[in-house]
């Protein structure tokens, strides 16, 4: 008896060990441990023993019982680590491959320039007001003394979407837009930055682009406001040594009006390739409100007066960044785009 238990044992444990799965192992647990398995009869068979055999082979069925019990636990653990370190190799990742790009986003460049104008000025004091870019043709001409058929017009060249409404040529027309909405409480302190839009297309000129209006209407407002705000504008923006000189020049909605250069970044004035050998860069237009202007808007050109400038965006972004053509721009190549 004791002899054939011990078989039994040595069987089982081989049987275990050659048990290449889980659904084997489980097969042989049931073929010795399950209801008809191996085991379990002889122990349910023990009541046709001798009273004296019984305890002795009774205490040994269970022990065997018990070692089956534990090798099969045993051997399942074996079984499932084993799954698991194949799985493991299966999803292995090299962390020595490189890696795979992965492009951040930025500002584009204009947006950069924007934002630096806006900060430069609203440190001055200046509000932020915004316009329509789809504009009447009151406000983008006629309001700031251009009549039908002014010649200045010509110089906007437009897109209209039918003969009373435009897209805006400048910012200017959120000049009249915001003294009509402020009259007549005073100052008038703003910057409108934006899209504007004309039919021009070379590589200094774009069919849309960016300018920023400036406006200050006030007591006592002169030439020398305009001119010290434009100076402590451009050092702030191309550095502390610039210098600023004023052009006389024309608009409608301006008397008397200026174009404002900077002293050339590249050579400081002294005569480069860059700035054509003149020393000086364009920046923007500007000049003391119209009268008529003021007064349209609401207020008394007897008793206020004011100064205004427009600048382009996309020649401040050029300059800074030494740009030559305005078209890279627009043409979304991210080489370019990501340098700045
Ligand atoms: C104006 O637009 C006036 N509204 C500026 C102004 C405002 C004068 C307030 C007085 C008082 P101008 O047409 O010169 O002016 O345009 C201003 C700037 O816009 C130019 O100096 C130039 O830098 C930029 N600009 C004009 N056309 C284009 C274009 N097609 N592409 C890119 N920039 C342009
Ligand atoms: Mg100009």
């Amino acid at each position: 008896m004791q002899a054939s238990i011990d078989r039994l044992q040595m069987q089982l444990k081989e049987e275990i060990a050659g048990a290449k799965d889980l659904n084997e192992l489980d097969n042989i647990r049931v073929r010795y441990l399950g209801k008809k398995g191996e085991i379990t009869l002889l122990i349910r068979n023990m009541g046709r023993l001798s009273p004296e055999e019984r305890p002795l082979f009774g205490r040994r069925l269970n022990e065997l019982k018990a070692v089956a019990e534990t090798m099969l636990e045993e051997r399942k653990k074996e079984l499932y680590s084993e799954l698991s370190v194949k799985r493991w190799e299966k999803e292995r990742v090299d962390i020595t491959l490189p890696g795979r790009p992965f492009n951040l986003g930025r500002k584009h460049p204009i947006t950069m320039v924007l934002e630096e104008i806006e900060e430069i000025f609203t440190s001055m004091g200046f509000k932020i007001a915004e316009g329509p870019e789809v504009e009447l043709d009151y406000y983008n001409f006629e309001a700031l003394n251009m009549p039908k058929d002014h010649p200045a017009r010509d110089m906007q060249d437009s897109f209209y979407i039918n003969p009373g409404i435009l897209l805006r040529t400048h910012t200017s027309p959120v000049e009249v837009r915001t003294m009509e909405a402020q009259a007549p409480e005073l100052p008038v302190r703003i910057i409108s930055p934006g899209k504007v839009y004309r039919r021009d297309d070379d590589i200094t000129h774009s069919p849309m682009f960016h300018q920023v209006e400036g406006l200050v209407v006030d007591k006592g407002i002169s030439l020398a406001d305009l001119k010290g705000t434009l100076l402590m504008f451009a050092r702030e923006m191309f550095g502390k040594d610039r210098e600023i000189r004023l052009r006389p020049s024309f608009f409608p909605f301006t008397e008397p009006s200026a174009e404002v250069d900077i002293s050339c970044i590249a050579c400081n004035g002294k005569g480069c390739r860059i700035c054509g050998e003149t020393g000086w860069l364009e920046i923007l237009g500007s000049g003391m409100s119209h009268p008529r202007v003021l007064e349209i808007s609401g207020y008394n050109p007897e008793e206020v007066s004011g100064y205004a400038f427009g600048m382009g965006v996309e020649r401040i972004a050029m300059l800074k960044y030494g740009i030559d053509d305005i078209r890279l721009f627009y043409t979304n190549d991210l080489r370019m785009l990501s340098r700045y």
